[in-house]
């Protein structure tokens, strides 16, 4: 935060783009310059230059010293300004700390969670669930608006699978008793009987055939099916406070496949092959396909359908996919064809994922190894209620508590890690209220919250008008030191679509905290200007860490 004010005295010196470096030894400051690559236009040693410029810089308002060490300059900020400034910043802020607005007037589309009709919502969709609507969160923070677009999968020749087997072997008391269960045993079912007689599958495209072309009673099947899932979707979209702006999937943009055919017809890079239409993408070998040889549409041309609307209709000005990253093929030719299509690709970007892993291996919907998210959520939160009952038996609603605990634990579980990486998934450990966890930083915002309410009993509050100099500890410090540097990992996390980055650095904020909090007692403390700074870092803290679960898509409690 106050690199910006270093770097502009800076420019006024040297000539170029001025880069700040933190030095490894906090003894060397908080910021050092680099004076190598001045030599030439100074016609002077770096060590000489970095001893020029500490005599003859003229410091900003934060900055206490400026020295110099071999070819380093070094500023030091000054500890009271640096609270003063930061910590007042947040106070007149309060929700809005962190946010800018580089991405006014810009909107990004994004793509997430986006599950099957008739089918579990499972691990995959969750994953995208949680860091496709922290991006939504951090985008909105920097000023982008955002469209959250749930896509959902709801066509395709599986559900000429799931009508033949429905009309075949289904009814409908089983289907109204659990829906998606009954959808699953009945797709098992028929693919179990595919292997002994393999025409099943022929029935199954005839039917998604007659989907497509408007059978009544396909589609009538179809709308049944969709709107059983629907209501269970949205069941643990409730829970997880997720809301969409759109639920238009690949069923709606089948209907304007042929007009995206044509479009993709018109560049002349389309050919027909085995009766199938087809895209030859350079640097790929298997080539796109646009329609079956039955007429039928694909995965890709929904998705290159949707894409322009997105593009044309929306006006999106840049589109994000949060999807596992078995499907990084399917994305990288897609936008190469919109590339083909005068669409830059820089505009559009597969936010990819890994699995989430078991002790057993890959958490699978798979060979009947059914774990289904809704079940995983519950337990979440019955575990969370458990130990709320044990730690805090007199909570006010309790209930609502737990179930942000036990959500928030399922996704910072999950944020934690690097999204690109594979995740090992343990409930036990995420619940923890101790180690890297979601309920570890809202025990740590709801006792920073205790302390603010507390004080209201002393006729105390939180106010940037107390002396902050008196704030001297190191713990303080740094606590403070972390609170500067909020904004810029929310900017960091965003740079690459990587929650993680804030994630870590809200755990880092965490400890820091919770080692300010013991060694340097609040409203015990009887120098009463050094209690009311405490307790205005307290409340900067607090909302520190509001802020930043939120974005990580967590709601903090005040109470737990
Ligand atoms: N429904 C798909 C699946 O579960 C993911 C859809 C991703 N979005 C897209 N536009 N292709 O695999």
């Amino acid at each position: 935060m106050f690199e910006q004010d270093i770097i502009q005295i800076l420019e006024k010196s040297v000539k170029g783009e001025v880069k700040l470096e933190v030095p490894p030894d906090p003894k060397l400051g908080d910021f050092a310059f680099p004076c190598f690559s001045l030599a030439k236009d100074f016609k002077k040693s770096p060590v000489q230059i970095a001893q020029d410029l500490a005599k003859s810089l003229h410091k900003p308002e934060v900055v206490d010293r400026i020295t110099a060490t071999g070819p380093y300059v070094n500023f030091f900020l000054h500890p009271g300004k640096v609270a003063k400034n930061i910590i007042s910043e947040v106070l007149k802020e309060k929700k809005r700390f962190g946010s800018k607005d580089e991405g006014k007037g810009k909107l990004v589309a994004i793509d997430y969670s986006h599950p099957n009709i008739g089918k579990p919502f499972h691990f995959g969709h969750l994953r995208s669930t949680i860091i496709g609507e922290s991006i939504a969160r951090m985008l909105e923070c920097r000023g982008f608006k955002v469209a959250r677009l749930n896509y959902l999968g709801d066509w395709g020749t599986q559900f000429g699978a799931m009508i033949y087997a429905f009309l075949t072997w289904g009814n409908h008391k089983d289907l109204d008793k659990e829906p998606i269960k009954y959808l699953v045993s009945l797709y098992v079912k028929f693919h179990a009987e595919a292997e002994k007689d393999p025409a099943l599958q022929d029935k199954a495209r005839e039917w998604f055939v007659k989907l497509e072309k408007g059978d009544t009673q396909a589609v009538e099947l179809w709308g049944l099916f969709k709107s059983h899932s629907i209501v269970e979707f949205k069941r643990i979209y409730e829970v997880m406070g997720a809301k969409f702006d759109s639920y238009s999937g690949e069923a709606d943009s089948a209907r304007q496949v042929e007009e995206a055919i044509e479009h993709v017809r018109k560049k002349g890079v389309t050919e027909l092959h085995e009766g199938a239409l087809i895209v030859r993408l350079q640097g790929f070998e298997a080539p796109l396909m646009l329609r079956k040889s039955n007429e039928s549409s694909t995965y890709a041309s929904r998705d290159i359908a949707a894409l322009l609307f997105r593009v044309h209709e929306l006006h999106a000005d840049k589109v994000l996919y949060v999807v596992g990253h078995e499907q990084a093929q399917h994305f990288q030719q897609l936008f190469a064809l919109m590339d083909i299509l005068g669409h830059p690709k820089e505009n559009f970007m597969h936010v990819s994922f890994g699995l989430y892993m078991t002790a057993e291996g890959k958490l699978s919907t798979r060979k009947g190894r059914i774990v289904l998210m809704e079940d995983v959520l519950k337990d979440a939160i019955s575990l969370a209620l458990k130990t709320i009952q044990e730690k805090n038996p007199d909570l006010r609603n309790k209930d609502e508590v737990a179930r942000s605990v036990g959500v928030g634990a399922i996704v910072f579980g999950d944020l934690l890690n690097d999204r690109v990486k594979d995740v090992q998934f343990d409930l036990k450990r995420i619940l923890s209220f101790e180690g890297d966890t979601g309920p570890y930083l809202m025990y740590t915002h709801a006792r920073a919250a205790s302390i603010v309410e507390k004080a209201k009993k002393q006729k105390l509050k939180p106010s940037a008008d107390v002396d902050f100099l008196t704030l001297k500890h190191v713990t303080e410090d740094r606590v403070v030191k972390l609170l500067a540097h909020f904004p810029d990992r929310v900017g960091d996390a965003l740079q690459q679509f990587k929650p993680h980055v804030l994630a870590q650095y809200l755990i880092e904020l965490g400890r820091a905290f919770n080692e300010f909090y013991h060694a340097c007692p609040c409203l015990q403390e009887e120098n009463e200007e050094l209690k009311k700074a405490r307790l205005t870092l307290i409340e900067a803290a607090r909302q520190v860490l509001e802020n930043g679960l939120y974005l990580l898509g967590i709601s903090a409690p005040m109470e737990m």
